[in-house]
């Protein structure tokens, strides 16, 4: 197990058979070190690919990228979920919709920050139905930028979002992947069982 598969472990509440809670470490209380290691492997792993920019939405994907950017030696960009008073500028936008509540959120980028010279890498906290990455992927798109792939903390392997996003060809790489969250239980893809 990998660090942060090790945190899981530790730290994780599995909250029913698809929800993982990591409020300990991601998505409430951050963990630093943690988010170094995490930012450290995404480097690594896109060492070679040329990026210039990280692009992630707001709010949890946020410490992992600036992390990543620390690494990788460039900017991270968060895509707003809400309108902001200052973002005046040219947007960037696309749908997004969440299976889980329920609705669609409008998100946004500048126009300033993304430009057709741009090489991108795509950061996420969670993977579940993939709606987030696209629409962060729709966004590169509407920029005429390069996308270099997608860097996902924790991706829930048993839902659809993975799949979807491989299957267009882009690379995805995730640094925990869940197999599965039934009785209660934390089974990782290699078949590591807690
Ligand atoms: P959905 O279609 O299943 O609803 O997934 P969606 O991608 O819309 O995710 C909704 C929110 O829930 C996202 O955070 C996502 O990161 C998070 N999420 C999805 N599955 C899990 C899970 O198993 N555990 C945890 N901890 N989070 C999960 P968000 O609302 O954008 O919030 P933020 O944390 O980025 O601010
Ligand atoms: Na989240
Ligand atoms: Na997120």
């Amino acid at each position: 197990m990998n660090l942060l598969e090790q945190k899981i472990v530790a730290e994780g509440k599995v909250l029913s058979d698809s929800v993982l809670k990591v409020d300990s470490f991601l998505n409430h209380q951050i963990d630093p070190k943690l988010m170094k290691y995490i930012g450290e492997e995404f480097a690594r792993l896109f060492a070679d690919a040329g990026i210039t920019k990280i692009l992630t939405i707001e709010s949890s994907g946020i410490a992992p990228s600036v992390m990543a950017g620390l690494s990788l030696g460039v900017p991270v960009v968060f895509a707003r979920k809400r309108k902001s008073l200052t973002l005046v500028d040219n947007l960037y936008s696309a749908k997004v919709h969440s299976f889980t509540k329920n609705e669609t959120n409008e998100i946004s980028v500048s126009n300033s920050y993304l430009s057709e010279d741009d090489v991108v890498f795509v950061i996420d906290d969670f993977l579940a139905n993939g709606q987030a990455a696209l629409g962060l992927i729709d966004i590169v798109k509407q920029a005429d930028a390069t996308l270099a792939g997608v860097g996902i903390v924790i991706e829930k392997g048993f839902q659809d979002g993975g799949k979807l996003i491989r299957d267009q060809g882009i690379r995805v790489e995730s640094l925990a992947i869940i197999d599965s969250l039934s009785a209660g239980k934390v089974t990782f893809k290699e078949g590591t069982t807690i």
